[in-house]
């Protein structure tokens, strides 16, 4: 049995004695009543329950609770509540980008740190220019979010709300993700309810990352599966 002290959404908790294989997930669920985070598969494969430790999106199901202590944790009760939404929430919102919602808190709390990510030039799989992680903006959220699945398929509308906080917040210098957005602009490539829509020749140019990962979007992720 352990002792532990968790910093969840700014509140500590102190633990005397908690079983020390119990996972983060069940610490904030079970323990606490913090049901924001999800457990959709509760093996790593989902997504639903992504909260942002330190700064980095974690899947809380597979980390032990013990292993945080002094960290910082935040869930989706951390970014925003009903009366106070974070802009990212009020785009999922502006957007419909969300239908039974059971994946919600997860996508948010991913594309929240993805944000912070890009902000920061972290590269991903498809990032061709550090300097301008943006070119690709389709590609670039879909590779970024693809951990996080969406039994709903509400995919598309969720690059729309993540297109429009980062063009806000002017990270993005591409054309926000539209329905009408003209067929030649990276940020218009047509989106049809998978994560990473297979990019165009046009698009890939000649950038030999960008071909490696095109076969990224095969059969299951069409179906929404985790890659
Ligand atoms: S519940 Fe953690 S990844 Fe699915
Ligand atoms: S909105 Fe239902 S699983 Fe994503």
């Amino acid at each position: 049995m352990s002792n532990l002290m968790l910093t969840i959404n700014q509140q500590d908790y102190e633990f005397d004695n908690l079983d020390p294989r119990t996972t983060l997930l069940d610490v904030c669920r079970h323990h606490l009543h913090i049901t924001g985070p999800k457990k959709g598969c509760d093996h790593g494969q989902c997504g639903a329950c992504t909260m942002i430790i330190n700064g980095r999106r974690i899947n809380s199901c597979l980390t032990l609770a013990v292993m945080h202590d002094g960290d910082e944790i935040t869930t989706i009760e951390g970014i925003g509540l009903p009366e106070s939404l974070s802009e990212l929430q009020q785009a999922f919102k502006d957007h419909d980008a969300f239908q039974c919602g059971y994946c919600t808190p997860g996508q948010i709390c991913s594309a929240t740190a993805l944000i912070e990510e890009i902000k920061q030039q972290w590269p991903s799989h498809v990032t061709t220019d550090l300097q301008n992680p943006n070119g690709l903006l389709v590609q670039e959220i879909s590779e970024r979010m693809s951990g996080n699945i969406c039994r709903c398929s509400a995919y598309p509308n969720i690059i729309k709300a993540i297109s429009q906080v980062l063009e806000n917040q002017q990270v993005s210098n591409s054309s926000s993700v539209t329905d009408d957005a003209p067929n030649n602009s990276p940020a218009s490539v047509a989106i049809s309810g998978i994560w990473s829509p297979p990019p165009s020749e046009a698009q890939i140019g000649g950038h030999s990352m960008v071909k490696q990962t095109a076969n990224v979007p095969n059969a299951a992720s069409a179906k929404g599966e985790r890659l």
